[in-house]
């Protein structure tokens, strides 16, 4: 009988791009003849793949690690692994060492693709196995990918970030900035427009600066790379994240407003509303500029649906800068907002200015903030009421398979009764009823 094939479970934290980095990790374990394991009892690999935004992802992870001691006890051939951003930090990397003995390898965020090399190594008894490179000079191509989803598919088109925020850990650890090659951009859509995929995330720190760092002959920059992707056969829908205010141009609105394709939706990051914050975030920009390009948008597509980022108590914050913030906020009228509380990360700026906000101001702030957005939220989902929108079906509730959900094309949830079969499939759907996160309505005709 041949032996079992060993079993993996990845924990995840972060962003999209950690998720899709977790789906190569899945692809190259899997070719490597790995399965997914149900729970960690049956794994024979854990891996961690962390997150350093803020400290809570963090924590986590050593709470997490540690509470692994006895399993491992119990198994002493399971295998655990940390990867991910916060093993990018030398200090966090060492703690790593210092504080978890159960680790038995650990890669970096440019180390992925050796992680078949990297098992063989700890299977033959060398750990901890540790690589961790700083940054890459190039883009590694053709590793496999687990995609979570047949229908919706992340795509990286740019690595690492050059922006220094002076809050951010990201440019730290996960490099500068390089775009992705735009005909293996192409390659990679066109390939999952030909197994079924429907709708694509374009995903990186900043899209809008897509392009800039290609050799001179292939440059092309995210308005034309959008133009390039919109015939792609299959493909229904293009979404990408994240877009930076400051590098927002008027052809990308245009390419916008006139590809098909191209949803009404963008995540145009505000981080806050007072300029003098503004400043001392390094963001590049001032609330009326940014007023100024919502409103663009807004002319070009007055359909668009407008989430964003926020972060309360970046130092030296006073009342009057964060009410500067729920100004803006009043004023855009976001869709929705994920909304922070500052994090001081090691080696930023941010971290060493002298005025840092008391823990108690900074939730009092975040709560006020969260209540005004949950109350636009609900305005700007009740603006669905009786109207019909079209959804990309995305399958039947764990509860009940006849209920679908999918999402608008504006991003929004919406649930409502039908064929199962309909999955994966455009549809219209007449509004009848709206909560604040989720829309309610009834079938009106499948297939759009
Ligand atoms: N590149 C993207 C996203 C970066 S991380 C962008 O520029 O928008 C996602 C969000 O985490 C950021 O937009 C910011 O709102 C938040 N964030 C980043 N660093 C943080 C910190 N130190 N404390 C709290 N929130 C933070
Ligand atoms: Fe961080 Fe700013 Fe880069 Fe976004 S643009 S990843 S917030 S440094
Ligand atoms: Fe993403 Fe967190 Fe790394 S937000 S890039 S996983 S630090």
């Amino acid at each position: 009988m041949p032996a079992a094939k060993p079993k993996y479970l990845i924990n995840t934290f972060g962003c999209q791009m950690n998720e899709h980095d977790s789906e190569k990790i899945a692809g190259l374990l899997e070719a490597m003849g790995y399965q997914p394991a149900g729970d960690r009892e049956e794994a024979d690999l854990i891996l961690f793949n962390t997150c350093s935004v803020r400290d809570n992802p963090e924590r986590k992870v050593y709470g997490q690690v540690a509470g692994l001691k006895g399993l491992k006890q119990r198994k002493p051939d399971l295998k655990i692994g940390i990867c991910g951003c916060m093993v990018q930090q030398p200090e966090e990397l060492a703690g790593i060492k210092a504080k978890l003995p159960q680790v038995d390898l650990v890669f970096g965020t440019h180390n992925i693709h050796e992680l078949p090399e990297l098992l063989q190594k700890v299977a033959v008894g060398e750990g901890p196995v540790i690589a961790v490179e700083e940054d890459s000079e190039e883009i590694v191509e053709g590793v496999p990918v687990r995609r979570e989803s047949r229908l919706k598919a992340w795509v990286n088109i740019t690595y690492g970030c050059n922006n220094f925020c002076t809050y951010c850990i990201v440019p730290y650890v996960r490099g500068r900035e390089k775009s992705r090659d735009p005909e293996q951009i192409l390659a990679e859509v066109t390939a999952l427009g030909e197994d079924g995929c429907k709708e694509i995330t374009l995903l990186g720190q900043n899209v809008n600066s897509y392009g800039r760092d290609l050799p001179a002959d292939r440059r092309v920059d995210f308005a034309d790379l959008l133009r390039r992707l919109n015939p792609v056969p299959g493909i229904e829908r293009i979404r990408f994240t994240t877009s930076h205010p400051k590098d927002l141009s008027d052809k990308m609105i245009s390419a916008m407003k006139e590809l098909d394709k191209v949803c009404e939706h963008l995540h145009l990051p505000l981080q806050a509303g007072g300029n003098r914050i503004l400043q001392r975030m390094n963001r590049g920009y001032t609330a009326e500029m940014y007023l100024e390009l919502v409103g663009k948008l807004r002319q070009a597509i007055p359909e668009i649906s407008l989430t964003t980022d926020l972060i309360v108590g970046f130092p030296g914050e006073t009342e009057e800068d964060f009410e500067e913030t729920l100004r803006v906020v009043r004023e855009v009228r976001y869709d929705g907002a994920f909304t922070f509380i500052y994090s001081p990360r090691k080696g930023t700026p941010a971290a060493g200015m002298p005025d840092q906000v008391p823990e108690d101001v900074k939730r009092e702030r975040i709560y006020r903030l969260i209540e005004l957005q949950q109350g636009i939220s609900r305005e700007k989902n009740e603006e669905y009421d009786g109207q019909t929108v079209e959804v990309l079906v995305e399958g039947g509730s764990k509860t009940d398979p006849e209920i679908l959900t999918g999402r608008t094309r504006t991003n929004k949830l919406v649930h409502f009764a039908g064929d199962p079969a309909l999955t994966g499939e455009l549809v219209r759907v007449k509004i009848t009823n709206v909560h604040t996160w989720s829309l309610f309505g009834n079938l009106v005709d499948a297939g759009v």
